[in-house]
């Protein structure tokens, strides 16, 4: 196979979803489909009992819950499946938020009792900052939830992306028995006799083709009630709605919507074939000296993820890459553009569902892990030679903070290496007092427990014991001048109500304990920008 056609074939993406909306039982559905695992329940035990497919780290087992993110690739359909697993607890961190930096497409996953949740809103603005194409996937249909066209209305108005339902749910004796699909012109009823938690259990019947919704066979399928309602419903589809705009959908204005059941596999193949169908492969990838075509020679791609410690037996740090073009092959030697540096990738290794190997050919749309000699920053680009930077991955404020209080004084060296490192590797963020200014250390997460990562890893790694104080931190804004200029900071220094500090790559933020003193701050200095994100350094 040409490289081009490797790439062609690529499809990688992310589950988005809040927890419980059953991301990991769709994963698992995924697995069981591409033939990657046989028996449903094998994901599941990442919740505690025997090993897992993306189950890495000892307090990932200890405390059942995903911190990682974890490449599953597998081949499906002709395709290469590359799906970047994110922690689905509800303490995710800016892990989640990176690797959404790193795919080319995502499916939202909601419970069609709940709608649109707190996280997933979260996880949609990121996807939506960078215009990928959006699936959405309504799960739980088996329990019965809210309107279809009420869920339409919500994710519209509250996500403000347009929906386009191309596998509506059809009943039978008013329960879920199967989807219409919009596109195809066919039903894909179910045999709930037969519904099952295995892929392979034959729950779904062959997909009727039929020529519209009046076709007398989807009446056959249907009772009268069933069928009564489809028709209604597709004739207020009809009435409301355009035809399915592909432009709109690639840049993420547009997310077609699906139906079904995970558990009970409804409406999975009609999702999944659709999804081969429409989801892109690698696109070009914006960088400072335009855009990178997935099919260029050179080697390129950029770091989203730094790991420590995935092999217990050998301390490592492992960056995850993802490839942007060329080939990573093994024994190559890559440029680490932002220090300058050559290195030899001895090991590169790619993630397929459950075991780690060493590459023996990854494509654009790849994901390949790359022993970190200490030398990668989250963002870094890495080229066949070239010197060129793709767009920064942005850090996004935190919503948690902590004061860091060191307990062994001798120990001051480990400490402050330790906890460099760890901001570094994109663990927490930290902010620092200016040089010459008395102050605290204070971390800010995405979620509580990369505090407790943090915490662990600087006792287990670093000999040193730390304790996290509570602090009245509430807000953290990086401040930039609205005309370009440099920020002198004694300017600032009682122009705002909040703690001025520098973060890792020293960018001023400033650390709000109130939403108003922050909303103050931004209306008495328009000169002033106070940035939800921050990028570049
Ligand atoms: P998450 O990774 O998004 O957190 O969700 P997960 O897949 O673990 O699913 C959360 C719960 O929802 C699980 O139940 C799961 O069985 C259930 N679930 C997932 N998909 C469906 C579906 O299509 N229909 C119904 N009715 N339930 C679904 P649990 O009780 O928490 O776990 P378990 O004891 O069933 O394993």
């Amino acid at each position: 196979m040409t490289p081009q056609h490797e790439i062609r074939r690529r499809r990688t993406f992310a589950i988005i979803s809040h927890p419980d909306a059953g991301k990991t039982t769709l994963t698992e559905k995924l697995l069981l489909y591409g033939g990657v695992i046989q028996l449903a329940g094998a994901v599941k035990a990442k919740r505690g009992r025997a090993s897992a497919v993306s189950d890495w780290m000892e307090m990932e087992r200890e405390r059942g819950i995903s911190i990682t993110t974890s490449v599953l690739a597998f081949p499906y359909r002709g395709l290469q499946m590359n799906l970047l697993d994110t922690p689905g607890h509800a303490d995710f961190s800016e892990d989640t938020y990176r690797t959404l930096h790193a795919v080319d497409g995502a499916v939202m996953l909601l419970d069609c009792a709940k709608g649109v949740e707190a996280q997933t809103k979260k996880l949609f603005r990121v996807c939506r900052q960078r215009a990928i194409p959006i699936f959405t996937f309504v799960n739980k249909m088996d329990r019965g939830g809210r309107d279809p066209f009420d869920l339409i209305g919500e994710v519209e108005s509250v996500l403000g992306i347009g929906v386009f339902p191309v596998a509506w749910p059809v009943f039978r004796g008013g329960t879920f028995r199967g989807v219409y699909h919009r596109l195809k012109r066919r039903v894909y009823l179910f045999d709930a006799a037969h519904a099952g938690s295995s892929a392979t259990s034959g729950a779904e019947r062959p997909p009727v083709e039929v020529t519209g919704i009046d076709d007398p066979l989807v009446r056959e399928e249907l009772d009268e009630a069933g069928f009564d309602r489809l028709r209604h419903d597709a004739e207020l589809l009809e009435a409301a709605g355009d035809g399915f705009d592909e432009e709109r959908y690639l840049a993420g204005e547009l997310s077609p919507m699906f139906f079904g059941s995970a558990i009970n596999n409804f409406g999975l193949e009609a999702f999944l074939e659709t999804f081969c169908e429409l989801m892109p492969p690698p696109r070009a990838r914006p960088s400072d000296q335009g855009p990178v075509d997935p099919a260029g020679a050179e080697f390129s791609g950029f770091v989203f993820k730094i790991q420590a410690n995935m092999d217990r037996a050998h301390r490592d740090r492992v960056a995850f890459v993802r490839i942007c073009s060329g080939q990573v092959t093994r024994g190559m030697k890559v440029h680490h553009v932002r220090s300058g540096r050559d290195l030899r990738l001895m090991s590169p290794t790619q993630f397929l569902a459950g075991e780690r190997s060493v590459v023996e050919g990854g494509f654009a749309g790849d994901v390949v892990g790359i022993p970190d000699p200490g030398l990668f920053e989250i963002g870094d680009t890495l080229t066949g030679g070239s010197r060129f930077a793709f767009e920064p991955i942005p850090s996004f404020a935190p919503e948690h903070f902590s004061r860091l209080v060191m307990l062994d004084p001798l120990r001051r060296k480990q400490f402050a290496r330790g906890v460099e490192q760890l901001a570094q590797e994109g663990t927490v963020q930290l902010y620092r007092p200016p040089a010459g200014r008395a102050g605290d250390l204070v971390l800010g997460a995405l979620g509580q427990l990369q505090f407790e990562v943090v915490r662990y890893r600087l006792e287990s790694e670093y000999g040193v014991e730390v304790r996290l104080e509570p602090t009245a931190y509430q807000l953290a804004r990086w401040v930039t001048r609205a005309d370009g200029a440099p920020l002198e900071l004694d300017d600032l220094y009682g122009a705002v109500e909040g703690m001025v500090v520098l973060d890792i790559r020293d960018r001023v933020v400033v650390l709000f304990d109130r939403e108003w003193a922050l909303r103050t701050a931004e209306r008495l200095h328009p000169e002033l920008v106070f940035g939800e994100t921050a990028t570049g350094v």
